[in-house]
């Protein structure tokens, strides 16, 4: 099994364990019919073997989430897989240890994806946060075994094509966040599917900078100014802008707030939320949906001060009575703070995956189960 139990980790404790969670379910299943369950993930960025990114600690939450013990092996491939792998009683879990500590993993080095795959009988991707990666335990590998998607990837693909392909019109998509350069794609792409498309977050005073107003010290993408004003373009009517902004000369806690109309940031002042206006306009599109789809939060959520527009937009949108769909790191850490979570109908476990599946891109680890 391919999961992406690449969870956050502060001194070798998970600070969130969604995607342990997340990967229950198929585990639990599998299990349960007497399979021996082998599970593959990667977690960090590691430049070789780094104690700190061993995923040791994860089979201890993962076993605490299964209620069933987990073993661990000290390496992916090898005598160490191996020797794991032939004691695994039916219907027991072994986790095996970063795949990322072999920089083939990344390479999807075909011989690494061969010694993988002989591990097992049967591969199962369930990582679909992970499967924007062309990498070996999550391609490489089903060039060897037959291949299946594995329940959360069924259910994230199913939740994207009911929002995106298939939606209940009207179809709002919320994007926010800080860059115009890293979503780009994403909003072309969404302006080709959505009924409306509402920007908040700092990637607005990009496009407000495009259109030749003021400021102030906001955060702007000088670089994605043209992409700006071409979005702004061709999303016509259906692109909508905040109208008001909570700004204060620093981006920091208790500070002096004022709250100015889009066209009137000051000298020295920047924006790091959207206003109560915008809110109320976003919360009329949202009101009107059958649809959500929420990328970005709009402004700086994790500073009590700066989260109101974030919580105000995502209360509209938990309250609503349209299909909505959540995704993306910084979106469901914003929901969870604010007390939110548990209220969308679907809360994504991709961050980068998401996006490129929002940006209309193909995953390669999801082309390759198509093939399978
Ligand atoms: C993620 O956290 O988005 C996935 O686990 C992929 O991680 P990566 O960006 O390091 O490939």
């Amino acid at each position: 099994m391919r999961e992406d139990l690449n969870v956050p980790l502060a001194k070798g404790a998970i600070t969130d364990d969604a995607r342990i969670r997340a990967a229950v379910p198929t585990l639990k299943h599998l299990a349960e019919r007497g399979a021996k369950v082998i599970v593959m993930s990667h977690l960090g960025r590691p430049k070789g073997a780094e104690p700190a990114l061993s995923l040791r600690p994860v089979a201890v939450g993962l076993a605490k989430q299964l209620d069933q013990e987990v073993q661990f092996a000290d390496d992916c491939v090898g005598e160490a897989a191996r020797s794991a792998v032939g004691r695994l009683q039916a219907g027991h879990v072994l986790l095996l240890e970063n795949v990322r500590f072999h920089p083939e993993d990344e390479a999807n080095d075909a011989d690494f994806a061969r010694r993988l795959a002989a591990l097992g009988e049967l591969y199962v991707n369930d990582a679909f946060a992970a499967s924007h990666r062309a990498h070996a335990s999550v391609v490489g590998v089903a060039a060897y075994l037959p291949a299946y998607a594995g329940e959360l990837m069924e259910a994230e693909l199913a939740a994207l094509h009911k929002a995106l392909d298939d939606p209940k019109r009207p179809l709002v998509a919320v994007v926010g966040g800080a860059k115009v350069s890293t979503k780009v794609g994403v909003l072309r792409h969404l302006l080709q599917k959505v009924d409306a498309l509402l920007i908040g977050g700092a990637m607005a005073n990009t496009f407000f900078k495009a259109q030749g107003y003021p400021t102030g010290k906001g955060l702007v993408e000088d670089s994605a100014l043209d992409d700006a004003k071409a979005v702004k373009k061709s999303g016509g009517t259906k692109l909508v802008l905040p109208v008001d902004l909570v700004c204060a000369q620093r981006m920091e806690p208790k500070q002096q707030l004022r709250v100015v109309s889009a066209r009137g940031v000051e000298p020295g002042w920047m924006a790091l939320d959207v206003g109560p206006k915008s809110v109320a306009k976003f919360a009329k599109h949202i009101g009107a949906a059958s649809t959500i789809v929420w990328n970005g939060p709009m402004g700086v959520a994790e500073i009590p001060d700066f989260s109101e527009g974030t919580r105000a937009v995502g209360e509209a949108m938990a309250s609503s009575n349209a299909y909505t769909l959540v995704g993306g790191g910084d979106t469901v850490a914003a929901i969870d703070a604010l007390g939110l979570s548990g209220r969308f109908s679907h809360v994504s476990t991709g961050g980068g995956a998401t996006l490129e599946y929002l940006e209309g891109k193909e995953l390669p680890g999801v082309a390759i189960l198509k093939e399978a």
